[in-house]
């Protein structure tokens, strides 16, 4: 124990648990590799105006959950709460829309920051694998990254997903909407706070939790009735192709996401075995996010999973992940040896072998305690007089059976023992 620990909200990734977390994230990264998806990376802070333009004012995000520093310099930072307006900003700086090949597709895998109530499923650093789609208005597009998510999830075993899908509409007819909710909510009886929010972002109530908040929105207008020809046609697209896919979804009228720049689908992956925090993912389209930072129109759509979160399900079911040993063989050298077998366990490592050795000066007991802790199903033992013979002892750690290995013969034997 040291002085310090982890600050309130964040946790360490330590083994053997931290394996899932790099399982998690490559399961959910290669079904994007092989849809077309490029690797995006951007800085883990950025100009606090990109989010606050971005993501909105008016979310609980921008308002009250990033963290914002002053440089030196004088730049307002803050670190990313969240990686779509970066990815943005990014493939707008590198002009990635004007190579002519639309959509820019990108994924990106990294940690993200928002000063939240610590709680299990919720934290303060989290990571997220994320995909975006840009520039390109295509009912497909939606579907196929509702399909890869679902795909990935899938193929990591969690089984006890969701998948909630609905439809904001555009800046055709969700400011209609908008003004018709905004009505209804003011005849409700609702706490001061909420009525400030229904002026300012009257969806977001919809999302309100408090059940004696939803007992009065029972009634609701639901912008589903209010849809526009275009976004009704668009999503019924969507629908079908994810439905065509053999995805199941359920449609969920009432679904908003904490984030301001979504239009048209939206959705949802929660998982029950999570307690209140129940979204694993989640992601929409976002056709004015490029405007809105100063690009030109670039109708986009992605998501984000939470790996946190991810593993948290995978636990809650139960899922055993087929994580590869480490180790495959474990060295043990005694007396004078070290040198020797130092430079065979280099041998075996760059033969493609894993391979770890006893560290430390420690005596055969020791040495081969660490042995069995590494889970190795081979051990190379060798002493003084193993040298002199010229071999080294080789034994299976099932069996126990034991055999003497010329020096030069061992990354073949090793190779056939693990064949
Ligand atoms: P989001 O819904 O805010 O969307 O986050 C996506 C996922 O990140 C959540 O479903 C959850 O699994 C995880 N997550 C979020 N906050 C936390 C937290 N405090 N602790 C643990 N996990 C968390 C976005 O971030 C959008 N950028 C997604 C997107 C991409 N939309 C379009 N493109």
């Amino acid at each position: 124990m040291s002085t310090f620990k982890a600050p309130k909200g964040t946790y360490d990734l330590i083994p053997p648990r931290s394996a899932k977390f790099l399982a998690v994230r490559e399961a959910i990264a290669a079904p994007l590799r092989n849809s077309g998806y490029g690797y995006v990376e951007t800085p883990g802070f950025e100009n606090v105006e990109l989010f606050s333009r971005g993501v909105g004012e008016s979310t609980d995000i921008v308002s009250k959950e990033m963290y914002t520093l002053t440089t030196r310099g004088g730049d307002k930072l803050a670190l990313r709460p969240e990686g779509t307006a970066s990815v943005l900003r990014a493939a707008l700086e590198a002009n990635l829309h004007k190579q002519g090949n639309l959509p820019v597709k990108l994924y990106y895998s990294g940690s993200y920051y928002r000063y939240e109530r610590a709680q299990a499923g919720r934290y303060r650093h989290f990571s997220q694998v994320g995909a975006e789609a840009i520039g390109a208005e295509d009912p497909a597009l939606d579907a196929e990254l509702i399909i890869l998510a679902d795909q990935a999830y899938r193929s990591l075993g969690l089984k006890n997903f969701r998948i909630l899908l609905n439809s904001l509409g555009d800046k055709e007819c969700r400011p209609a909407y908008r003004e018709t909710l905004q009505a209804f909510l003011r005849g409700l009886d609702l706490d001061e706070e909420t009525l400030r929010r229904a002026e300012i972002n009257p969806l977001r109530v919809l999302d309100d939790k408090r059940p004696e908040v939803q007992k009065q929105l029972a009634d609701a207008p639901l912008l589903r009735d209010y849809l526009c020809d275009a976004c009704k046609a668009y999503h019924e697209e969507v629908r079908a192709l994810v439905t065509a896919a053999g995805v199941v979804f359920e449609d969920d009228p009432k679904l908003v996401r904490g984030l301001d720049y979504y239009t048209r689908t939206t959705f949802e992956f929660v998982h029950g075995g999570l307690g209140s925090q129940s979204a694993v993912g989640g992601g929409g389209r976002y056709d004015g996010l490029s405007e809105m930072i100063g690009g030109p129109a670039l109708p986009s759509v992605g998501w984000a999973l939470g790996v946190d979160r991810t593993v948290l399900a995978l636990e809650a079911e139960g899922v055993e992940l087929d994580i590869a040993r480490t180790t495959d063989v474990f060295a043990v050298a005694l007396g004078d040896a070290k040198p020797t077998v130092f430079g065979l366990v280099t041998e075996l490592r760059r033969a493609g072998v894993s391979a770890d050795m006893s560290y430390g000066g420690k005596g055969l007991k020791g040495a081969m305690k660490d042995a069995n802790r590494s889970g190795a199903r081979l051990a190379v033992v060798a002493g003084d007089r193993d040298l002199a013979e010229g071999v080294v002892q080789l034994k299976d750690m099932e069996s126990g059976e034991q055999t003497a290995v010329p020096l030069d013969a061992l990354v073949e034997s090793v190779r056939t023992k693990l064949a």
